[in-house]
């Protein structure tokens, strides 16, 4: 169902299909980051256990998948599990892991055949054996699509991610006596992506929880109260609009 969404000047009300070809008019975010909380919350609005929300939540991450490259994003990074999360419920962590390797094993094709190509940051080390296999997988098989970059985010920390880094310098240039800006975002473990335009958070959490620390310097931030399995194209459009409407000065006047 299309919804009446804010438009771009004042609160006006506009249709989606008409914000869209208007966003579309627009200079698009190239890269945008969702930090897709609130799993947790819309099942228990429910009365459903807490992986009901994470497994309602591949209908969102399908919908922007969808929709970010019509409106020009080039880059999508989904926050799916934090270097923190390791701390839920055990059975929790196994599920999350069981329902990745599950819904990427199920929608690999369909990336294919869009020419979404799959990319994953943080330490993959860490996972499960087959989840890990899953992602590589999906990676090779993705990797000579031209289309959406599509990066998961998964035992990702931006602490950790910056230490990587460093440890990289140290490891292939021990003779380096000062570390430059650029030696850091070169050893970023994508150092090809550009930095976000734009990171959305859902379920109205206003935190950072660990996520692209270096990158983020000079995003534009979202902030929906929308629970992450809620979250539709339309959010998405609405989320690009406002950014449109923002003026960028990156520390100039
Ligand atoms: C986000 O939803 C998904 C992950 C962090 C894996 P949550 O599971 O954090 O949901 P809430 O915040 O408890 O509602
Ligand atoms: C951030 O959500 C991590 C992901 C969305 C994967 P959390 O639910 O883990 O963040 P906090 O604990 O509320 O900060
Ligand atoms: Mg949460």
């Amino acid at each position: 169902m299309k919804r009446t969404l804010k438009g771009l000047r004042k609160g006006k009300q506009m249709s989606e299909d008409l914000l869209l070809d208007k966003v579309k008019k627009g200079i698009p975010p190239r890269h945008v980051a969702i930090i897709m909380d609130g799993n947790g919350r819309w099942a228990a609005k429910r009365g459903l256990p807490r992986l009901a929300g994470h497994r309602a939540a591949m209908t969102s991450i399908r919908e922007a998948v969808e929709v970010a490259p019509v409106l020009g994003v080039e880059y999508l990074t989904l926050y799916a599990f934090s270097a923190e999360n390791w701390k839920r419920p055990k059975e929790e962590v196994s599920g999350l892991m069981r329902l990745f390797e599950e819904m990427l094993k199920k929608e690999i094709s369909e990336l294919d055949e869009k020419d979404v190509r799959l990319k994953t940051i943080g330490r993959l080390e860490m996972l499960p054996e087959s989840t890990r296999k899953t992602f590589e997988d999906g990676i090779d098989k993705t990797a000579d699509n031209n289309g959406l970059k599509l990066i998961i985010a998964l035992n990702y920390g931006g602490r950790g991610e910056i230490i990587d880094a460093v440890n990289k310098i140290l490891s292939s240039e021990s003779s380096k006596e000062k570390i430059e800006e650029n030696d850091i975002s070169n050893n970023l473990y994508l150092a090809d992506v550009p930095d976000p335009d734009l990171v959305i958070r859902t379920s109205g959490e206003s935190r950072v929880s660990n996520f692209l620390l270096w990158q983020i310097a000079y995003s534009e931030f979202w902030v929906t109260d929308v629970l992450w399995p809620d979250f539709r194209k339309a959010d998405f459009i609405e989320s690009v609009a406002d950014f449109q409407k923002r003026k960028r000065r990156f520390g100039g006047a």
